[in-house]
């Protein structure tokens, strides 16, 4: 091939990345992420008034503990974080200056809760003095909501040097299709610091999840503080790498006043090593440490205790009690586990069971309903106390039989869904449909969402960011978006997600490209837009 034939093919390649670059960030697109479920727009521009401000008269909302005025801050700020604004709108005529924006909350209460009402209106007119776009929400989550869809129609403008808001007027009703939308964080295999925790909830918010799992212990180490059973801790990799309880109770506030609800997660009995090191009675024996000993009163005592203590800090409707990957030959080989089981006449999967459901019982007894990972269904479904969620992960096809059964589900499969897969691609994410198979409205309502998984073997402080995003983001808009505007060839949604990418970048989320398997660095040189 020769030089100028290269040339040619150099050129072009140039012009094509022009071309698609310059629609990407098309004024033209509706780059909101996730789409809303009922958007119209004009083709006018506002500028964003230097004193913008929040108004709440008519609002039954009395933000005493500020959740309504913190989140305006947050969203005006990170619009206004990406250059520094020249333009002066004092100086240009008001009926195109939008003054600020009016919240009207119906509901004066700020409990988050599952099911808690989380649907918005937001009105942006195109022009009036004096001028200012409204949001209407039940609850001050729904308005949280409205401020995030809002500052997403918040653009720098280059050329006046100001924000504006572009593509008024707006008129968008939005609300989740799933009630559970969320991300499972993983401390155990890697310790967390906690403002790497609080800066991924953060980023959740702009993608409208609602549930941060906490998989808080593991085999590998017990990083939280539990006042019932204080040497659990001592499993802990380190000193440092530890939670206090008040750094627990920390985190379920600083998740709430988002709008995100924190699942707290006890893997019983079989990814529960680490509590032995500081109550080696837990253990079957020195050398064969896992599952919890069944056959130990102090084990349920202990985690009676853990759950009550629990109760007190985690006031999400739901606990997780795990319950997957339970090797019971640790049991069977264990000289006194052996003799219970013969004087109670179980096996090892009997005594599987056995534990999984005494577990449940103290849960309930703490007022929690139960979710537990797929393998309790897959063995003794039957069996499982009817305030069960199954949470899926194995593979496709459960969510069916799980809700044939009468019984909850959350979608996770591995396949499409485990973000530490860093062969499952974005478009994989975009495609998990939790209800395949399922007809029946009543079966449906019992698919009660999804979340995406980070299991930590290879995740820690260093690359948790790009991990997570942006491939997050394409399951979180299968999880709100209503199905009939979910796009059927995930590549329609492309250059939309590309632009939510550089828009986390822009808010100092280190979501990695695009393009590529998961958290892959750029390939080569280009626009964001492009990779
Ligand atoms: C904007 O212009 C007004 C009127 O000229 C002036 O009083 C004000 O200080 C200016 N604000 C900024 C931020 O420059
Ligand atoms: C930026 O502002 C200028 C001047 O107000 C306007 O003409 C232009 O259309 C704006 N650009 C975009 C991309 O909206
Ligand atoms: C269960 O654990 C035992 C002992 O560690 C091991 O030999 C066996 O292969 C494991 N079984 C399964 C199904 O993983
Ligand atoms: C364990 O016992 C149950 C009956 O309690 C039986 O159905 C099952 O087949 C047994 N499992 C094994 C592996 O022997
Ligand atoms: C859904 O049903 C179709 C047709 O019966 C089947 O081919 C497919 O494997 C099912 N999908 C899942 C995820 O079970």
């Amino acid at each position: 091939m020769g030089i100028r034939r290269l040339e040619g093919i150099f050129l072009w390649y140039l012009l094509c990345i022009f071309v698609i670059s310059a629609s990407a960030v098309d004024i033209k697109h509706l780059n909101i992420w996730p789409m809303p479920k009922s958007v119209s727009h004009g083709y006018g521009n506002l500028h964003l008034s230097n004193e913008f401000e929040l108004r709440t008269d008519g609002s039954k909302f009395a933000d005493a503990s500020s959740i309504l005025k913190d989140a305006f801050k947050r969203s005006i700020d990170v619009v206004r974080s990406t250059h520094v604004i020249e333009f002066n709108t004092s100086k240009i005529d008001p009926s195109l200056v939008l003054k600020g924006i009016r919240v009207v909350v119906s509901s004066p209460s700020d409990e988050l809760q599952h099911g808690t009402d989380e649907s918005y209106k937001l009105h942006v007119p195109a022009r009036g003095s004096p001028l200012y776009a409204h949001i209407e929400a039940k609850t001050v989550y729904g308005a949280l909501h409205g401020l995030e869809t809002f500052s997403q129609v918040c653009h720098y403008n280059i050329s006046s040097r100001g924000i504006q808001v572009h593509q008024v007027p707006w008129a968008i009703a939005d609300q989740p299709r799933f009630s559970y939308r969320g991300l499972m964080l993983d401390t155990s295999r890697h310790y967390l610091p906690i403002p790497v925790i609080k800066k991924v909830i953060d980023s959740m918010t702009y993608a409208k999840l609602n549930v941060l799992h906490w998989h808080i212990v593991d085999t590998q180490s017990f990083p939280l503080e539990l006042p019932s059973y204080p040497k659990l801790w001592n499993g802990a990799y380190s000193i440092p790498e530890r939670y206090t309880f008040a750094d627990g109770e920390e985190i379920v506030s600083y998740a709430k006043r988002r709008g995100i609800n924190v699942l707290a997660e006890i893997d019983v009995p079989g990814h529960a090593e680490s509590w032995g090191v500081g109550y080696p009675a837990l253990w079957p024996s020195k050398d064969c440490k896992q599952p919890l000993d069944v056959s130990n009163e102090f084990t349920f005592k202990l985690i009676d205790g853990i759950l009550s203590d629990f109760s007190k800090i985690f006031k999400y409707k739901f606990v997780h009690l795990g319950g997957d990957e339970v090797n019971t030959s640790c049991w069977e080989t264990t000289p006194h586990v052996q003799k219970w089981l013969h004087k109670n006449r179980m096996n090892g999967s009997k005594a599987y069971e056995y534990f999984v459901l005494r577990a449940q019982k103290i849960a309930l007894s703490h007022g929690y309903d139960i979710i537990n990972w797929e393998e309790t269904f897959n063995n003794f479904g039957k069996k499982l106390n009817p305030k069960t969620v199954v949470h899926n992960w194995l593979g496709s096809g459960v969510a069916q039989n799980v809700v044939k059964a009468g019984l909850r589900c959350i979608v996770s499969n591995q396949d499409s869904w485990y973000l530490d897969h860093l062969d499952a691609l974005w478009q994989g994410f975009y495609s998990n449909e939790p209800l395949t198979n399922i007809t029946d409205p009543k079966q449906q309502a019992l698919v009660l969402g999804g979340e995406v998984c980070a299991w930590a073997e290879h995740i820690d402080a260093s690359d948790i960011e790009q991990t997570i995003w942006p491939r997050a983001a394409a399951a979180a808009e299968r999880l709100w978006t209503p199905y009939g505007k979910l796009a059927k060839d995930p590549e329609k949604v492309k250059s939309r997600l590309s632009y939510f990418r550089c828009l986390l970048n822009q808010r100092g989320v280190a979501a990695a490209p695009v393009d590529g398997l998961g958290r892959e660095a750029p390939i080569e040189p280009a626009s964001c837009y492009l990779q």
